[in-house]
């Protein structure tokens, strides 16, 4: 099922070049099946007329606080009652001040002080404006009364000046939406992950790795994210941007991943392994390259530490999950890793197309027995692992 079918969404757009993004955002909104009401102020209809907005969300546009299409003459009001949230993108530094001060003097102002929905905010401005302190105090009274603030983010500005003040892409401010309307159940506990593969060097030019992609760690720390959690990912070495908001620590070999581990595991409630941890590695690494010869090469291999059973050992052991991606014979491989590693849950795959793919069809073994989830795709997935979780931590304390 699409990501937002049935929900509406309140898109404000205020009057910054940005707007352009906001087209795309309506775009991704609707692709994702949420019904997308635009509101446009006057300078913001400056920038892209209506009739695009109206196009991409196939729903009329807002522009005016007098419209007499509702029937009750009262677009301010209606417009966010049953809405599952308000985003304005670009919110320029006025429109800002204005929320921060309870204006409503056109439709949009009125709109969101009318509002009974979340409010999200993304600014959009010149660094300069965004910096001083009257729209930084002005953002600050913002989140105080409660309102998301999205970015900005740093870079190029459409004036030609770089820094801070830049909106944040569409897919960011969508993602952030998303994330902002799933349920918080896990507000208040602390999440550890691992993620990717390792890589075991051989000499300074060659090593032992795998093609774990990173994908279902990343998007499992970010399905905790979005469940309220506090998360920490400890990454293999992997071409991924860790979600907002996710503390990440970057690690290389077995080694360094244990390390990374043990140094963050205080504290944490919950422990997830999803990284494809390298059983084995090089016996002592070459300090200089490995010349070619004619004679076979044997390289000695040793085994790593493992991560998991390690931390799920200690007496005071977070809730440990662990993942098994197995080729055969899933259950018996999934359960026993369950009872050797004396875990409360394993997120077992069997691996038809190798690792790595976009998809993930898991089933979930725990005491209570086996749980199959639902194909889809890996935060889908995730989110679905998350609220197993979560009932599973729910009825006691971790
Ligand atoms: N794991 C770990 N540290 C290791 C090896 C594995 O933390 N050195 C974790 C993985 O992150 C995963 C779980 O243990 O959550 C299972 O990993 P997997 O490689 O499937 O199983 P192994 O225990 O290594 O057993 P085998 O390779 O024989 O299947």
């Amino acid at each position: 099922m699409a990501e937002l079918s049935g929900k509406r969404v309140v898109v404000g757009v205020t009057g910054g070049v940005a707007a352009y993004k906001a087209a795309e955002l309506v775009r991704l909104l609707v692709k994702a099946g949420a019904l997308v009401d635009v509101a446009l102020t006057q300078s913001g209809g400056r920038f892209v007329g209506a009739p695009t907005f109206q196009a991409l969300s196939g729903r009329p546009v807002w522009t005016d606080l007098w419209d007499a299409r509702p029937d009750n003459g009262m677009a301010h009001i209606d417009l966010t009652r049953g809405a599952a949230a308000c985003v304005i993108a670009p919110a320029t530094a006025d429109f800002i001040a204005k929320l921060a001060h309870g204006f409503a003097d056109d439709l949009l102002s009125t709109l969101c002080l009318a509002r009974d929905c979340p409010l999200l905010v993304a600014p959009a401005m010149n660094r300069q404006m965004w910096e001083k302190p009257a729209t930084q105090r002005n953002v600050a009274q913002l989140r105080s009364d409660g309102i998301a603030i999205l970015g900005p983010a740093s870079g190029e500005q459409a004036c030609g000046e770089e820094g801070l003040g830049r909106m944040l892409e569409a897919a960011d401010i969508f993602e952030e939406l998303v994330g902002s309307l799933q349920p918080k159940r896990l507000a208040g506990r602390r999440v550890l992950l691992t993620a990717g593969p390792t890589f075991e060097a051989i000499d300074p030019v060659r090593g032992i790795t795998n093609p774990s992609s990173g994908r279902m760690g990343f998007a499992l720390a970010r399905a905790f994210r979005d469940a309220g959690a506090a998360v920490t990912l400890v990454a293999g070495p992997v071409e991924l941007a860790a979600p907002r908001g996710v503390r990440r620590v970057d690690a290389v070999s077995a080694e360094e991943m244990r390390a990374a581990v043990l140094d963050a595991l205080p504290g944490q409630h919950i422990f997830v392994g999803v990284a494809a941890v390298a059983d084995y590695r090089p016996a002592g690494a070459a300090a200089h390259k490995i010349k070619k010869s004619a004679a076979p090469l044997t390289l000695q291999l040793e085994p790593t530490r493992d991560i998991l059973a390690e931390v799920a050992a200690r007496a005071d052991a977070p809730f440990c999950v662990g993942f098994a991606a197995e080729s055969r014979d899933l259950a018996a491989y999934a359960r026993r890793k369950l009872e050797e590693k004396k875990l409360r849950l394993v997120v077992g795959n069997l691996i038809q197309d190798g690792l790595g793919g976009e998809t993930n069809a898991v089933t979930l073994f725990d005491a209570a027995g086996e749980h199959p989830l639902p194909l889809g795709d890996k935060l889908n997935v995730a989110r679905d692992i998350v609220s197993h979780i979560a009932d599973m931590i729910d009825p006691c304390t971790v």
